[in-house]
């Protein structure tokens, strides 16, 4: 049956069946295809898009703002400086006046129940472009980067290190899941995925044969390891933990020991960006021979485009 997704939101990514997922990452190759070629379309001429912020952001507003643009839409930057967003006025009021101007809404900010309410009373199509428990456009680029690594997603072992309850990890759980990858935490025991997010995840497992684990000991997480995972240790928001973070996490720096660890040379670095070089990768593993992480980012806006192709056209 052919895949249709007009009209749906990006919330969680917990949404889309793996043949969603499947036809998204196809669109992503396809779009950048187009763009290597220098093709340009004009899909969402006559379009909007309002793009709300409560957090900084370089690639999510890139990637929604050019891949719009350059279709013909107009993007409009929305700070939370500029607007009222549950201050003044509730959240699901200013969501339907938004509903009623424009043709679909990007939210990066705080809140997962922000952005579910934006999509509830909106009506119209609604990206989560990051909040503190998932940022699903993210993996989008990161599965088509594996993707165009290794020919495949089923079975790939992709290990995170780090925060294992941070929005990356959370999201990296969600797609690998769906996608029958082998997906590994490894972090402290303080810092593991939250007990029900887990549950649904191998709920999600067995329909797909994925396999997940949370294994504490990095140099035993990594063996074998297709893909090594890293995110910085305080995500926006978290400042304040900073050192202890520093203090939990020394030992899950992604550096060459830990590439080697995986005993394949053929192993590749992710990092969402922006990091901290030093701290949960060192200078020579990202700007080393295995890195993707530029890759990766380019994929952000390949990915982006395509959703926004297959949700409002
Ligand atoms: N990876 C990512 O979301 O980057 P930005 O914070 O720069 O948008
Ligand atoms: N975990 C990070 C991701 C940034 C893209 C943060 O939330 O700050």
């Amino acid at each position: 049956m052919a895949v249709n997704i007009t009209g749906r939101s990006l919330l969680t990514l917990l949404e889309y069946s793996p043949e969603e997922i499947s036809f998204l990452l196809d669109l992503s190759a396809q779009v950048k295809r187009e763009s290597r070629a220098k093709v340009i379309h004009r899909r969402f001429a006559g379009k909007t898009l309002a793009m709300i912020f409560e957090k900084r952001s370089t690639r999510t507003r890139l990637a929604f703002e050019t891949a719009f643009a350059e279709e013909g839409g107009h993007p409009i930057f929305l700070s939370i400086q500029d607007i009222q967003l549950g201050a003044k006025e509730s959240i699901e009021d200013t969501a339907r006046v938004l509903g009623r101007m424009v043709d679909a809404i990007m939210f990066r900010g705080y809140k997962q129940e922000t952005v579910e309410a934006l999509a509830k009373y909106s009506g119209v199509p609604v990206y989560n472009g990051l909040t503190d428990v998932y940022h699903p456009t993210q993996v989008l680029a990161d599965l088509m980067t594996v993707q165009e690594t290794f020919g495949r997603l089923r079975g790939v072992k992709l290990v995170f290190m780090g925060d294992g309850r941070n929005n990356m990890a959370n999201s990296l759980m969600i797609g690998c899941a769906k996608m029958g990858m082998h997906y590994v935490i490894s972090s402290p025991k303080e810092l593991k995925p939250e007990e029900s997010l887990l549950r649904t995840c191998l709920e999600v497992a067995s329909e797909t044969q994925a396999k997940i684990e949370i294994i504490e000991d990095p140099q035993k997480a990594v063996e074998g390891a297709d893909v090594i995972y890293t995110d910085v240790w305080a995500s926006m928001g978290e400042e304040s933990k900073q050192q202890e973070r520093e203090r939990l996490l020394r030992p899950y720096q992604v550096n060459d020991a830990i590439m080697k660890s995986t005993g394949k040379r053929e192993t590749i670095f992710l990092h969402c960006l922006p990091a901290v070089k030093g701290q949960e990768v060192t200078f020579e593993v990202i700007e080393g021979k295995q890195s993707r992480v530029w890759d990766e980012a380019e994929n952000r806006k390949h990915t982006i485009k395509a959703l926004m192709i297959a949700t409002l056209l």
